[in-house]
């Protein structure tokens, strides 16, 4: 091999490793979040023994879902204000815009342990008149993570 062909395959070489590393650092979670989603994955575990893992698809059936509530008698589901797709803005009630929710089109998502807590806490008593369980949180991380 030539000093050239052999230059241009390094160069190939790095941008592919380079791109990859990217696409990589944007489907992690980082440190304090890994932790996180350990902690749900025990405390599933301990709920179900048959928990094996999350599922990104049981994520999305909990995003996509709607129910009834039961004295504002109106159907309500993570969709209301996020939207049917994680990629699109979404608005609260009251009008104000809500970045995508998907960390794909939104980097700082589930970046903040204390605002992920938060948001669950909040918006599972919203939709479904409780808090999300640990293995529907991790579910619905996984599927947004997944995007
Ligand atoms: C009534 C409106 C509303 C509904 C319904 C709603 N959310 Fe949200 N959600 C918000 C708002 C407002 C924020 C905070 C603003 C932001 O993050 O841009 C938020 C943020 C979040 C966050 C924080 C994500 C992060 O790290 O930035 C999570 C997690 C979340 N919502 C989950 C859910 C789930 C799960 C459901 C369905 C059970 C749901 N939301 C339904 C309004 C809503």
């Amino acid at each position: 091999m030539n000093f050239r062909k052999a230059y241009s395959l390094a160069l190939a070489l790095f941008f592919v490793i380079t791109a990859s590393g990217t696409l990589y650092a944007q489907t992690r979670l980082n440190e304090v979040m890994g932790k996180l989603v350990d902690s749900f994955a025990a405390d599933a575990r301990k709920a179900n023994p048959n928990f094996t893992g999350f599922s990104a698809k049981d994520g999305e059936k909990l995003f996509r879902s709607t129910r009834m509530h039961s004295k504002k008698k109106e159907l309500r589901s993570c969709t209301t204000c996020h939207t049917k797709n994680p990629a699109h803005q979404g608005r609260t009630k009251v009008g104000k815009k809500i970045a995508p929710v998907s960390p794909a089109v939104t980097p700082e998502r589930f970046t903040n342990t204390k605002k992920v807590k938060k948001w669950f806490r909040r918006n599972c008593k919203w939709v479904l008149e409780r808090e999300c369980t640990p293995e529907e949180k991790g579910n619905y991380i996984t599927y947004m993570m997944s995007l």
